[in-house]
């Protein structure tokens, strides 16, 4: 079994002359929800091509199952159900036609391949239009039959470009659900996202993209030892405490918002706010209802690395 499930060395590449992907070394290992977060214009799109062989890299090396892509393209594929940005061509087929189809192309009897899409039509969400066009669909009803193709052969590595893009808020939300049902049958799932709160919720491992470069890449639990500036905190009494917030040296600005005191600290005394004010709570016997950090783990790695977070 080898350690990662994709690798890439030094995957690069050129359009004409402008570099689109740097040197990316992607280790993604077998077993993870890996969230491959970018702004948009990054490269997300463009390197899952290359993984997918749908794009010769200009140089640089990519492994999957420990076999090399694109040589042994046929084989890997065999094993990946892939969801492209632009999903589905067959624009005359009915949903169950067209996925019955993929069925048989990933190698199923023409039974398997129907009640598999039987399955699948009801798992996506889709069963009650499976006589309708593809070209009479929505696009985020496209987005669901591009899922279920993905599936069909019950493949063990799912790459997804942005599979949610076209969901609406409930559908995201099952969505994540299912990703996280598959993952726990042991799928490998590589999907990429600008949405920092949806990888959050379904990633536990990272690779943050930007410019075409690889700048943060690991397990969400490891590299979110970055400490936050800004606090949300709540007291019985949020007047007394922000009076004495405000005349610390680790606060840079405090104010109360909507019965929230948001506080903002200076990095370089950070420590003491932990400290000191827990102390001055327990002393002037005030209730503490309220005490988090105000930006998420990934935010916060977000805003060290980029200075600015983004949100899609
Ligand atoms: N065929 C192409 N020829 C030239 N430039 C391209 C081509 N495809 C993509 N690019 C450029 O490569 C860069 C990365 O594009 P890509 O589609 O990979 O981004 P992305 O991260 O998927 O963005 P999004 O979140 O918008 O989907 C962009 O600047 C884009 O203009
Ligand atoms: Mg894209």
């Amino acid at each position: 079994m080898p350690a990662y499930v994709i690798e890439t060395r030094d995957l690069t590449k050129f359009f004409g002359k402008r570099n689109i992907i740097y040197h990316l070394n992607l280790k993604v290992p077998g077993g993870a929800v890996y969230g491959f977060l970018g702004p948009n214009g990054a490269g997300k799109t463009t390197t899952i091509k290359m993984l997918t062989a749908a794009l010769r890299p200009t140089y640089g090396e990519i492994k999957i199952f420990d076999l090399e892509m694109p040589r042994e393209r046929v084989e890997i594929m065999g094993k990946v159900g892939y969801m492209p940005e632009q999903p589905i061509a067959y624009e005359d087929m009915t949903i169950f036609e067209f996925l019955t189809y993929m069925g048989r192309l990933s190698g199923m009897k023409r039974e398997e391949a129907v009640a598999r899409t039987k399955e699948l039509m009801k798992y996506v969400g889709v069963g009650r239009l499976a006589f309708n066009r593809i070209k009479e669909l929505s696009s985020g009803q496209r987005q669901r039959v591009a899922f279920a193709s993905a599936l069909i052969g019950k493949p063990e590595l799912l790459i997804l470009d942005e599979p949610t893009a076209n969901l609406d808020p409930l559908g995201r939300i099952e969505f994540i659900g299912k990703v996280l049902e598959l993952a726990k049958a042991g799928k490998t799932i590589f999907v990429s996202s600008h949405i920092v709160s949806e990888v959050e919720k379904m990633c536990n491992y990272v690779g943050l993209i930007k410019d075409g470069q690889l700048i943060e890449q690991g397990r969400v639990r490891e590299l979110v030892n970055v400490e936050g500036t800004d606090y949300d905190v709540v007291v019985s009494d949020n007047s007394k405490l922000l009076r004495f917030l405000k005349e610390q040296i680790y606060v840079r600005e405090a104010w109360e918002e909507e019965g929230i005191l948001r506080v903002k600290l200076d990095e370089r005394f950070a420590e003491r706010f932990f400290v000191e004010v827990p102390a001055f709570i327990a002393r002037e016997g005030l209730a503490l209802k309220l005490f988090k950090s105000h930006t998420s783990p990934l935010e916060r790695i977000l805003m060290k690395r980029f200075n600015v977070g983004w949100e899609g």
